[in-house]
């Protein structure tokens, strides 16, 4: 009548599928623990990690678990411990973890009535808690896993991708908060119509690269013309450990989802851990705090 979920970190937008790309990472995640109780009703009964608000309709996970339980209707109610790993505002998706783990825990405890696209809906109402607008990108690798693409929002349509087996992903996380609502507030409500059409193409190509595991094509694919030259004024250093990737062997090196953490991905493991070297190069030499990992795709 419990389960423990391991809840993915996952890094959205992927330079150019700005709210529609995403990916999971294998390795970095928070864990929760979703209890079946004969009294009705929810309850949030451990944070760890993070200071977050045990109060149901405030916490990311309560939300989101609140949409499924009230549409549902189930006869029993839920207890939800959170053990928080990821780190909110770090820009690999913590708000989407939290969001995605309680009703995917629920749903498992109740015999899987819904489908991933389903646990996508109403985990999509915990994280419009913390960016102030419904986004699929990291809830949908993070319930779907590997790479995915939000065709829609509404109606909800998710297609799953490939991943080529061969690639890895290198993130530094530099320890200042970036707030994803922030950060979506200074994105022009326009874009010239030029940076549409590469973005649109760059989106294309990379879709395909990933069907067809071309890395020399996904390396010319992963470039946004749109979000970010704004964002990185936000992210310090961002050009330098931009090029200190790509001189490292990155396939691509770009903001994971609003920031402040950085991206590469790269083909082979030992060319993402070269990669991760090349990137704490940047910030030792700074004030700034941070923590890298490399992880599979899964
Ligand atoms: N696509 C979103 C953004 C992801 O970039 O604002 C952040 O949660």
């Amino acid at each position: 009548n419990e389960i423990k979920i391991f809840s993915p970190a996952t890094v959205a937008n992927v330079a150019c599928g700005f709210d529609v790309l995403g990916f999971c990472l294998d390795s970095i995640g928070d864990e929760m623990i979703i209890r079946k109780t004969e009294a009705q009703g929810l309850k949030i009964t451990k944070v760890e990690g993070y200071d977050l608000p045990y109060e149901i309709e405030q916490n990311v996970a309560g939300v989101s678990a609140h949409a499924m339980y009230t549409a549902l209707e189930p006869d029993c109610g839920f207890e939800i411990e959170i053990y928080k790993k990821i780190k909110p505002g770090s820009g690999i998706g913590s708000s989407a973890a939290s969001a995605a783990g309680s009703v995917w825990g629920m749903n498992e405890l109740l015999g899987n009535p819904l489908n991933q696209t389903q646990l996508t809906y109403y985990a999509m109402k915990g994280e419009a808690l913390a960016s102030q607008c419904e986004h699929a990108d990291n809830l949908a690798p993070a319930i779907f896993g590997g790479f995915t693409l939000v065709k829609s929002i509404d109606p909800l349509h998710i297609l799953q991708l490939p991943t080529p087996s061969e690639l890895y992903a290198t993130l530094i996380h530099p320890q200042i908060e970036v707030k994803t609502s922030e950060s979506r507030a200074i994105l022009p409500k326009e874009i010239p119509l030029q940076n549409a059409i590469s973005q649109w193409a760059n989106v294309g190509s990379l879709v395909h690269a990933l069907h067809t595991a071309d890395y020399d094509l996904i390396k010319e694919s992963l470039i946004d013309s749109v979000v970010e030259s704004h964002r990185k004024e936000l992210i310090p250093h961002f050009d330098a450990v931009k090029t200190a990737a790509l001189n490292a062997g990155a396939l691509g090196c770009a903001i994971s989802g609003a920031g402040p953490s950085i991206f590469a991905l790269s083909k082979g493991k030992k060319t993402a851990t070269a990669v991760e070297s090349a990137m704490r190069i940047v910030y030792s030499n700074t004030e700034i705090e941070f923590e890298t990992y490399v992880s599979k795709i899964n």
